[in-house]
């Protein structure tokens, strides 16, 4: 674990679906602001697909990093080439709040870096269509820290909230 290590992430409630073909399930206006109001002034890491769905990029009052195996150089956005170095530029930044935003493949690999997890529970009520999934979350590792009331918007499902911190 890494103390600034935090993985943000929105995923339906029953299958933990979080994307197909590139995009996400729900476009969630309420909890595109938390995402903002969470990671705002911070650093953000995610896979290069994940960080070209973004309509409007590099993230703005963020530091953006693009995790890729490749050397293309992006405007404004910095890159690491892997896990072991994201793992490295987080300890050698101890100040910064380093959020892991996807997807799917990225996700898999820094659960066990995390020392929180930012997660928004849709609750969907019957399982959506989904080619990219959360890990589970281990009731051993993680214990639930904070749990927000349900928002319930107009054409989509209602969701919430919740914050975990890995048990010490
Ligand atoms: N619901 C949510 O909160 C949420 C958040 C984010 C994403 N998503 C969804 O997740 C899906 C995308 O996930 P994905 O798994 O297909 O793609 P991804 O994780 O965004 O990107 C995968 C790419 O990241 C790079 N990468 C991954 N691990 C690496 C490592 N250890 N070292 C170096 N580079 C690494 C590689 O880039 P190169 O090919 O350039 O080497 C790889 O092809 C989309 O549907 C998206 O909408 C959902």
């Amino acid at each position: 674990m890494i103390d600034n290590i935090y993985v943000i992430v929105a995923m339906t409630k029953k299958t933990r679906a979080i994307g197909i073909d590139g995009d996400m399930l729900y476009h969630l206006k309420e909890d595109l602001k938390y995402f903002k109001e969470t990671t705002l002034n911070h650093t953000i890491v995610c896979g290069r697909k994940t960080y070209f769905s973004f309509p409007k990029r590099p993230l703005p009052n963020r530091k953006n990093i693009i995790l890729t195996r490749g050397n293309d150089h992006y405007d404004q956005a910095f890159t690491l080439h892997s896990k072991d170095q994201v793992a490295q530029y987080a300890l050698n930044h101890p100040d910064e709040k380093i959020f892991i935003c996807g997807g799917d493949n990225v996700y898999k690999q820094f659960m066990d870096l995390a020392s929180k997890l930012y997660i928004t529970e849709i609750d969907e009520d019957s399982p959506v269509e989904a080619d990219s999934f959360f890990p589970q979350i281990d009731p051993n590792l993680w214990t639930k820290v904070s749990e927000s009331d349900y928002i319930i918007p107009e054409k989509a499902p209602r969701y919430k909230s919740l914050v975990y911190d890995r048990n010490l």
